[in-house]
């Protein structure tokens, strides 16, 4: 396996751990000045009520009034609301009161307030003599309340940021790889285009000759003809958008499954199981159609080191009837639940002489052209492994 995705994956963890770590110190040092504007609003609005406590108890002007003035005067962010024992409001201060309210809607829209501020803090006592008594109800700063929702906003927008920019990111990405794939294959088909076309020439003129007529190896070089003109196909399909067309989805996997029977060990048998109609059809390109078949097969076949069983079973699945399913299942090592996920990433490979990209194309071919699904349905180490392919019905 190519080390990158290991690589990968811990990158991610030490840029999520990163991000979390961020967001943790911002929530704490917030909240560590979210207690001390607190602590100081809270002596403000002390100092606040004595000195409203000393001006109603001194009756003649004091030297010192004009500092009391100061002080009353300098609370310009705490919303205070004065009542006196019958709960009469009195006055009110940095309470924004909405314009155009009536004076009845202004004092039910005060009277609201003190329920929120009684919840927040018991109301400061200010006694003024004769067993009289005001109450002085106060809450917190707009500043304040801000403050304290301010790292969850921040954190908010920026993880918004975040998943734009993963799925902008992702995007790109896969456009680069599909223009990737796609020119490689219609370069591939069309360099081959040409020895190709003159190895059939050359067959044909075999054919002709009177000397080579006969021999099996005109033969032998027509096969192989075949078999690179269904190479070229392949490529030149995979460059272009595919043509789907419905097939006789039986016979198709027959075909694809006889072709391989015979390119490998005897050991390594091969069934076909349905229970469907003989003449089911499903939409494919044949040549591309194949090429998965053969990917996954020929997995499986590396999988059990030369002997064991592979199963094609083709089923309408039961919660979607319009589709095929096509389970091919092997009895080969399985793959630990672990790299499940893995096997379909490009470069994704166990193998001393693999590229590990068979998957990913077999994933692209079924997913992007036939807009179907391809996935582990069921693997289990030592025992065999389950790939399902799902094709339109
Ligand atoms: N049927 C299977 N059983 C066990 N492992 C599998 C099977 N099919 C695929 N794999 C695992 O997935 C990997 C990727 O497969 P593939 O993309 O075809 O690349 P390659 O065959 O070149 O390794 C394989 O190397 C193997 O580890
Ligand atoms: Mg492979």
């Amino acid at each position: 396996m190519l080390p990158i995705y290991d690589q990968k994956s811990r990158i991610k963890l030490v840029i999520v751990a990163g991000a979390l770590l961020i967001a943790a110190a911002t929530v704490i040092y917030t909240n560590i000045l979210v207690q001390r504007l607190s602590e100081r609003e809270q002596q403000q609005i002390d100092l606040y009520a004595k000195t409203q406590r000393y001006i109603i108890n001194t009756e003649e002007e004091s030297d010192n009034s004009f500092l009391m003035d100061e002080i009353i005067k300098a609370n310009t962010t705490i919303p205070v609301i004065f009542t006196d024992a019958d709960a009469n409001i009195i006055d009110a201060k940095n309470v924004s009161i909405p314009k155009g309210l009536s004076e009845q809607a202004a004092i039910a829209f005060l009277r609201r307030e003190i329920a929120v501020m009684k919840q927040q803090h018991p109301p400061i006592v200010v006694e003024i003599g004769a067993g009289l008594r005001n109450f002085i109800y106060y809450k917190e700063s707009a500043l304040l309340t801000q403050l304290r929702y301010y790292p969850l906003v921040q954190l908010a927008v920026i993880g918004c940021l975040a998943i734009i920019a993963y799925f902008t990111f992702s995007y790109s990405r896969r456009a680069e790889q599909n223009r990737v794939w796609v020119g490689l294959a219609k370069e591939t088909a069309h360099q081959l285009g040409t020895p190709l076309s003159s190895l059939v020439g050359w067959q044909a003129y075999l054919r002709e000759s009177e000397r080579f007529r006969d021999e099996p190896i005109v033969e032998e070089l027509g096969k192989d003809i075949r078999r690179l003109e269904i190479i070229t196909e392949r490529f030149s399909n995979i460059g272009s958008v595919p043509v789907l067309k419905d097939e006789n989805i039986l016979r198709v996997t027959q075909n694809a499954i006889s072709y391989l029977q015979s390119r490998v060990s005897r050991k390594v048998t091969f069934e076909v199981k349905t229970d469907l109609p003989t003449d089911t059809p499903a939409q494919v390109n044949i040549p591309l159609f194949d090429w998965v078949i053969e990917n996954i097969c020929k997995n499986a076949v590396d999988a059990m080191d030369g002997r064991g069983s592979i199963t094609l079973h083709l089923r309408r699945p039961i919660r979607n009837k319009s589709q095929i399913a096509i389970d091919i299942t092997d009895t080969g090592k399985g793959i630990p639940k672990s790299k499940i996920e893995r096997v379909f990433l490009p470069g994704y490979t166990t193998k001393k002489r693999g590229w590990g990209l068979g998957l990913a194309l077999a994933k692209r071919i079924i997913e992007n052209y036939h807009r179907g699904k391809l996935f582990v349905k069921w693997s289990e180490v030592g025992r065999g492994t389950t790939f399902r392919v799902i094709l339109k019905g």
